[in-house]
């Protein structure tokens, strides 16, 4: 049966068995732009914006969603986010530059990161980003001299760690007391940070955030972390924190394999907003403008990944490893944090599983596995393989190992595609070489 619920809105699998997305069919993507590609459909992107936007705007207006640009970001598409009304999350310059290229309204940017260099900041703070998410007193002090120096006062929250597990992968769990995100609320470190941000001359404290981790399947999490840190910031309200902002960050889980059920946006935003209500009611306080921060949750499901099917070897009461053309350099999910996915074959969908095999990456590493025993029908070099759900943090942390050229991404909507990254080539990579 085909996995619907991962692929895009707009998946389909026609009458011959090939699977098309955004009314374009694979077959002819993977010969026009070649593989391995990204294809990312633009109504399910569009969508989950939409969806993200209206379902917390409904439930508390004061409401921004500012799309993690780590999840992946380019040009064409910070501009769909701008249309779109959403603001950004960003975590380097590199990420601000993309940002200032298609003139996004930096009011509604928003810089995090653990070690922001001097650099960074300054080039945040020339540009007028709107706000400065800090992360250590080291830049707690060095924001303010900045902010001096421009002769500016620099919107800023303080990123606290409530101390809430969020039960995901260990590399992406990011709340808890042993992080090296953020001021713990545990150690006191927080309330030193809170006391030096109000005293700062050139800051100005809008509020306080948090970001539990990625992907989180449950909501509990989210309603302790919110509550805690809300109770928190009531502490200081005779100090002069007044909370206008407050961020309980991104992580909303997607499906990546058909068994996977994460809550609804809508499951989110009323855990997360009823909490809130429910915390500043009883505190007393006014309740402040929410900023969430989904990035996976928003271009995830938007994107297909299409391998062509090479070598394949069996080894006899083994395992048959299937090899594509791509592999760990355009997707190191299941290398870093052994996610599966699902996989299909997109020019004979409806066939039935025959065998069980290993899809594996053409990298030079044993590691380079993009799916480990999956079902399929009998593969034969040639074949297409198309891995849903992988929009989101595989172009992003792709990298030019054993110089590979990273794949491009295509753009798909009502059967037309347009190219909104092209395939690196030979000599791009070798641009930056001196000899
Ligand atoms: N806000 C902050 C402060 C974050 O650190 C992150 C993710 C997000 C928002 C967005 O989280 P999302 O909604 O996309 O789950 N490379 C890993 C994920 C790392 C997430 C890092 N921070 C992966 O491939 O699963």
């Amino acid at each position: 049966m085909f996995p619907q619920s991962v692929f895009p809105d707009t998946a389909q699998v026609n009458t011959e068995g090939q699977l098309v997305i955004g009314g374009c069919n694979t077959l002819d993507l993977a010969s026009e732009f070649g593989t391995p590609v990204y294809i990312l459909d633009e109504q399910t992107l569009r969508s989950r914006c939409r969806s993200f936007v209206s379902e917390f705007q409904k439930r508390h207006p004061a409401t921004q969603v500012a799309y993690a640009s780590k999840a992946y970001i380019n040009p064409a598409l910070a501009r769909i986010f701008q249309e779109e009304g959403l603001g950004l999350d960003v975590v380097s310059g590199g990420e601000l530059a993309i940002a200032r290229s298609v003139d996004f309204p930096l009011e509604n940017v928003y810089f995090h990161g653990n070690n922001k260099t001097p650099e960074e900041l300054s080039e945040a703070v020339e540009h007028g980003i709107g706000y400065v998410v800090v992360d250590s007193f080291h830049e707690l002090n060095l924001l303010n001299s900045i902010a001096d120096a421009a002769g500016i006062t620099q919107d800023v929250l303080i990123r606290v760690s409530p101390g809430v597990d969020p039960h995901t992968h260990v590399y992406t769990t990011t709340g808890i007391l042993d992080s090296k995100f953020g001021f713990s609320i545990q150690t006191g470190h927080a309330a030193d940070a809170v006391r030096q941000a109000l005293a700062a001359s050139n800051l100005n404290l809008r509020g306080l955030h948090f970001h539990l981790g990625s992907p989180i399947f449950e909501l509990e999490p989210y309603a302790l972390a919110t509550e805690f840190v809300l109770r928190f910031a009531a502490q200081f309200r005779e100090e002069g924190l007044n909370l206008q902002d407050f961020s309980p960050g991104g992580g909303f889980a997607i499906s990546y394999t058909r068994d996977q059920e994460p809550p609804e946006i809508a499951a989110y935003a009323e855990t997360i907003t009823a909490t809130m209500k429910a915390t500043c009611d009883e505190l007393g306080m006014t309740t402040p403008r929410l900023i969430i921060e989904p990035g996976r949750s928003i271009i995830g499901p938007a994107g297909v990944a299409l391998y062509r099917v090479g070598a394949i070897k069996e080894i006899p009461g083994v395992r048959k490893y299937v090899s594509v053309d791509g592999g760990m350099g355009d997707n190191i999910r299941p290398a870093l944090y052994q996610a599966t996915y699902e996989v299909v074959v997109a020019n004979r969908i409806n066939e039935p599983e025959a065998e069980k095999v290993t899809i594996a990456g053409k990298y030079c590493e044993s590691g380079d596995l993009l799916a480990s025993d999956v079902m399929l029908p009998e593969l034969a070099s040639g074949d297409l393989i198309a891995i849903p759900a992988t929009g989101a943090y595989c172009p992003s942390m792709a990298s030019n190992y054993n110089l590979n050229p990273r794949p491009p991404m295509v753009l798909v909507n009502n059967g037309q595609s347009r190219l909104i990254r092209r395939r690196e080539s030979y000599q791009d990579m070798m641009h930056v070489d001196v000899v």
